[in-house]
């Protein structure tokens, strides 16, 4: 009998998902994503860009050190200084591999290197490019025996010259070769048909495996993602809940679980683990600030709900007349533990460890400390509680501001006055403000006290579990000299949790 093909799925929620405007994960929420990615059983985690900045080569060093299980893969331009920031980040991952590459589309070949040390004609410019993407992958292989090789903007390229830049590369050792298409142009029909193209006309494709990387500007990327697989792919390349540069990536949850819920069709199989998809896409969706739309296929909350009269009907009589997939296959619906009041310190602990959070003993009574205030108020504490806590509690940055007090006055025909406390660099200091709400009168002594006049770009509140006794949870995207950054804070108190949302945001966009 024919073994079913396995593709590999490689999660780039870490980089390209990073990417995602207005969006920065710190140290530790990306090693707590990199381990559920480890549990969904990923195969390879793109952990990020280290040449970019020190932050990004810490967190690779510190995922490639600490994570167990998927293959860790840094990315760099296909130059020296950012493969060797490559190779340093991921000398002590168990299996490492590199991801470099070059543009290949005319407009990216003419737009992007259009200095006359690349060459002056188009021509001229292809060959050196070569050149360059070839000293790339060997000195990439000097130290990983992995090396992935991309073509940005494949989509857009002439075939005949992506067929010659990627013989050239796996000639110099690419392991992989990934065909992005990095601006979301394809339609599936045509995307599939590159892939077979590429199958078809590099003499040397046999000893490389083809990975499919789709942006989603046209809302095609997971078509187009599946039309690769079905020509031949055997890696695909996304991101959780889609997350990514404008529209996003192709969204893995939406890729496996077409390949799986189509087995009859594309015959392949993963290895990933399903029931970790809902996990996992509120984790990111929470760490990131970006909730998932309630009718997002696979994870949305509205996914496997029917209301009509005529599906209800039929839905009690047979579920598969309405459902193609089981809710409890993607870890919807699985029994939730809850916490109360009366669970100590070791239970607090299992829970925090179950949902990847590896904390120290200081950190482990800090948090029981506001988990005890929260389960007081709340009775019955959730997962998703305990996510915003830990956020809460144990910040990711330095913190020089720190929410100390806050007394708010507001109510109809009122004033709303803001009264604040704050330690500033570890110095005490207080403020009062007016606004036109209570928020806004918070925020204004906020910004009083500090002296950092910061732009709020976007204010969220939800209720992060049912009940109006819910922990409220504010995010914000405040923008400052150029840089933004988003912040988030978690209370009963809806001003409190918009204070701390604000504060956590000042902290890091500074
Ligand atoms: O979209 C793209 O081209 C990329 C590459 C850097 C792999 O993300
Ligand atoms: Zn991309």
């Amino acid at each position: 009998m024919k073994a079913t093909p396995k593709i590999a799925v490689f999660d780039t929620t870490l980089r390209d998902g990073e990417q995602a405007a207005g969006t920065r994960l710190g140290k530790r929420d990306k090693m707590t994503i990199a381990r559920q990615l480890a549990k969904l059983r990923v195969d390879i985690i793109e952990a990020g860009f280290p040449a970019s900045s020190p932050e990004d080569f810490d967190a690779v060093r510190e995922i490639a050190l600490g994570v167990e299980g998927p293959t860790i893969c840094a990315l760099s331009r296909a130059v020296p200084s950012d493969i060797e920031a490559c190779g340093k980040a991921l000398a002590k991952a168990r299996r490492p591999r590199i991801h470099t590459g070059i543009g290949v589309s005319d407009i990216h070949i003419m737009g992007k290197f259009q200095d006359d040390r690349y060459g002056k004609t188009l021509e001229g410019k292809k060959d050196k490019l070569v050149a360059i993407a070839v000293d790339a992958v060997k000195r990439a292989r000097n130290c990983s025996a992995e090396v992935q090789f991309y073509a940005e903007d494949a989509g857009r390229s002439d075939p005949e010259y992506l067929y010659r830049m990627l013989e050239a590369v796996i000639a110099a050792g690419a392991t992989v070769v990934n065909i992005p298409d990095t601006t979301g142009y394809t339609v599936p029909e045509q995307y599939g048909a590159l892939i077979a193209g590429i199958k078809k006309n590099v003499p040397n494709i046999d000893k490389a495996v083809i990975s499919v990387h789709c942006h989603d500007d046209l809302g095609l990327a997971v078509a187009n993602s599946l039309a690769g697989v079905i020509n031949g792919a055997r890696q695909v390349e996304g991101t959780i809940n889609g997350i990514g540069e404008r529209a996003g990536n192709a969204a893995i949850e939406e890729v496996v679980m077409g390949l799986r819920t189509r087995h009859d069709y594309y015959g392949v199989s993963t290895g990933i683990e399903p029931k970790e998809f809902f996990r996992t896409s509120r984790m990111v969706a929470d760490m990131l600030g970006m909730p998932v739309p309630a009718n997002k296929a696979v994870i949305g909350t509205n996914a496997f709900s029917h209301s009509s009269g005529i599906h209800v009907d039929g839905f009690l009589k047979n579920r598969q007349t309405y459902e193609i997939m089981r809710p409890e296959d993607v870890g919807l619906n699985e029994s939730r533990v809850v916490l109360t009041a009366r669970t100590g310190r070791a239970g607090l602990r299992a829970r925090l460890e179950k949902l990847g959070y590896k904390l120290e003993k200081e950190e482990i009574e800090s948090l029981y400390q506001r988990f005890l205030t929260v389960a007081d108020k709340k009775q019955e504490v959730l997962d998703e509680d305990l996510a915003a806590i830990v956020h809460d509690e144990l910040p990711q940055t330095e913190t020089a501001i720190k929410l100390d007090s806050l007394h708010v006055f507001s109510g109809t025909g009122a004033i709303p006055t803001a009264t604040i406390r704050l330690h500033l660099k570890g110095v005490l200091k207080q403020g009062a403000s007016i606004g036109d709400g209570p928020v806004d009168a918070v925020y204004k002594a906020i910004a009083a006290i500090t002296g950092v006049k910061a732009k709020l770009l976007r204010y969220e509140i939800r209720a992060i579990t049912g009940g109006t006794e819910a922990l409220g949870e504010v995010n914000v995207h405040l923008e400052l000299d150029g840089r933004r950054a988003m912040g988030r804070g978690a209370s009963t108190d809806i001003v409190e949790a918009s204070a701390k949302a604000y504060v956590d945001g000042l902290n890091r966009v500074m």
